[in-house]
């Protein structure tokens, strides 16, 4: 049994900062941050918008794109960095709004990566049999920690949702091999200090802010991300000709172009969302893909590549047929 994609989703807030808003914040300019990053524009959720506010629209439109209702899923998981409180998790919140009284629901941390993170386990749930639908989200609202005194940061993020909602295959879908061909998902704790906060509930009683070693992550990233994106297609028996786009996180243009060429793809086969999102961290995945549906690029029966890094370090690569 696999997971297909039965419906994506994705919401953005209205409030959009450029980088000329940015430009009279910090010591920085709009050429710096274009050609540093790629990023034109970024989302900004409002004062009564928080994680779950995104969540639960992005989760609406991929049941509503999948022609499913609450009723019909078993499992919410949840990936964000930035949940609405410590506890209970944000995920809950999604079950009440979409009517889903059954089930279980529960969050994911695993930084940027943590879509990635998510589908493995929803995709391990589905392939034993254990669960038929599950719904999976990343959201973030990172611009609440964000220091918008720090131009090292607070150039590169935005705030976000992303839904997929993964259903098990149907015979006729296995004969053509559709859904999930695999996820591989890594972490290496020795660099988490590379990208960080400077807090935490247990640590320093409050959240924190986002902390990085800009340079050090730029360098990992692209051996990391191209890395599990051969291991994956290896175990597959893929090759790169024969995916029809590479799905990345959207951290850095020039962190996506590079692993492009490493493996083998024309930017034209990359879904780029960079330029008007920002990094949305664990959302950014899920609303490449929806971006990718929404403008006609991806469709049924094509075989997307989908990587991410994040902190922890934490890493991923998935192929999925649509
Ligand atoms: C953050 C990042 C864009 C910086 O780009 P870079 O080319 O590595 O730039 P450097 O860190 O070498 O900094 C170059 C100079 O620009 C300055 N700078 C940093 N941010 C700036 C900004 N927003 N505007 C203007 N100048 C800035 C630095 O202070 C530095 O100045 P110095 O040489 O006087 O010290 C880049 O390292 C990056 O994208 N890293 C990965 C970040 C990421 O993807 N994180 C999330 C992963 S999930």
């Amino acid at each position: 049994m696999r997971s297909v994609v039965r419906g994506v989703g994705g919401y953005l807030p209205e409030k959009i900062l450029t980088n000329a808003d940015l430009e009279k914040m910090v010591e920085t300019s709009d050429s710096w941050i274009r050609e540093r990053t790629g990023i034109e524009t970024r989302h900004i959720a409002s004062s009564d918008e928080f994680t779950s506010t995104l969540a639960i629209k992005a989760a609406q439109k991929a049941l509503s794109n999948a022609g499913l209702t609450g009723a019909d899923i078993d499992m919410v998981i949840l990936a964000t960095t930035t949940p609405d409180d410590t506890t209970p998790a944000t995920a809950v919140k999604v079950q009440e709004a979409i009517g889903m009284t059954q089930g279980c629901a529960f969050d994911v941390q695993a930084a940027c990566s943590g879509f990635m993170y998510a589908s493995c386990i929803a995709n391990q749930f589905i392939c034993s049999g254990q669960v038929r639908h599950v719904l999976v989200i990343g959201a973030e609202t990172l611009s609440r920690i964000v220091d918008w005194t720090d131009r090292n940061t607070c150039v590169l993020f935005g705030d976000g949702a992303g839904a997929v909602i993964y259903g098990a295959s149907t015979p006729e879908e296995d004969e053509v091999g559709m859904g999930i061909l695999d996820i591989i998902i890594h972490s290496d704790g020795r660099y988490r200090q590379l990208l960080t906060t400077t807090g935490g509930v247990s640590r320093t009683q409050n959240a924190g802010y986002v902390l990085m070693e800009g340079r050090e992550v730029f360098r990992h990233a692209v051996k990391n991300l191209s890395d599990v994106a051969e291991e994956v297609l290896a175990k597959t028996g893929i090759s790169v000709s024969d995916v029809d786009y590479l799905v990345p996180h959207q951290a850095n243009v020039r962190i996506i172009e590079g692993t492009a060429k490493k493996l083998g793809f024309d930017m034209d086969r990359v879904i780029l969302t960079l330029p008007c999102q920002g990094n949305t961290s664990a959302a950014s995945i899920p609303l490449a893909l929806y971006e990718g549906v929404k403008s006609g690029r991806l469709k049924k029966g094509q075989l997307v590549l989908l990587d991410a890094m994040g902190g922890g370090f934490t890493w991923a690569g998935g192929l999925i047929r649509l």
